[in-house]
């Protein structure tokens, strides 16, 4: 899909009714899927057996988030299951440049993610090895904080330098993106928006994805 890209995150869905979770966000790019394991963040999701479910009943292609220690023993599972993109953090990788490789070659988008206070120059000369590359816009570990402005320099810094690189490496945000704050993302060179509270706390959930789109577009 086209940019903006908005990857609802189900970590904001009611876990006891994915099924119809899932279908509420049909309109979307992709379903956005935080996976936690208590160590790597303080909070606790769900593990490859659930994320094979979440695989095999999302109308639209899965966007796997690993806030998780060891992605590279970890990591391959997710791409092997079916999912779209996997992306792992920078900070927990022993190896990024071989896990992103090897994610490609089991078929998936190959994602790195770093935490708000990890820098991006050490990516620079490696933007061909990822697919996409995700800034976080708050601690991970839950939904619904407040989106880090001050971000925004290091996003910026980062487009810039895929710009003069000829890169077409996707520039995802995620962390309190909501329509009061996806045009500065959107500005300073994001093309793929998560939002968890922003979609799933919105009555009517298309029109907050439509909402989004506009905005960052804008
Ligand atoms: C946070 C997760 C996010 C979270 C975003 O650690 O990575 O994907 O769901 O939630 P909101 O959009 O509510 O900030
Ligand atoms: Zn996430």
């Amino acid at each position: 899909p086209d940019a903006p890209r908005i990857n609802p995150s189900i970590l904001s869905a009611d876990f006891a009714n994915m099924q119809s979770e899932l279908a509420r966000i049909a309109g979307a790019d992709f379903a956005h899927v935080d996976v936690m394991d208590n160590h790597f963040v303080p909070n606790l999701t769900f593990g490859p057996q659930m994320v094979e479910r979440i695989q095999a009943t999302s109308p639209i292609p899965l966007d796997v988030h690993l806030m998780i220690d060891d992605p590279d023993r970890w990591a391959p599972g997710y791409a092997e299951l079916g999912a779209a993109s996997v992306t792992f953090h920078l900070e927990a990788a022993a190896d990024p440049l071989a896990l992103a490789a090897r994610l490609r070659s089991i078929g998936s988008r190959a994602g790195v993610a770093v935490k708000p206070a990890t820098g991006v120059e050490q990516l620079f000369d490696h933007l061909d090895a990822f697919d996409q590359i995700l800034v976080m816009t708050v601690e991970p570990g839950f939904g619904g904080q407040s989106f880090l402005a001050d971000q925004m320099p290091k996003l910026r810094r980062l487009a810039g330098e895929a710009r003069r690189r000829g890169s077409d490496v996707w520039l995802q945000v995620d962390g309190g993106i909501s329509a009061d704050t996806i045009a500065q993302a959107a500005e300073a060179g994001a093309d793929t928006f998560v939002a968890g509270s922003a979609v799933y706390g919105a009555d009517d959930i298309d029109a907050a994805i439509a909402r989004l789109r506009s905005e960052a577009a804008a």
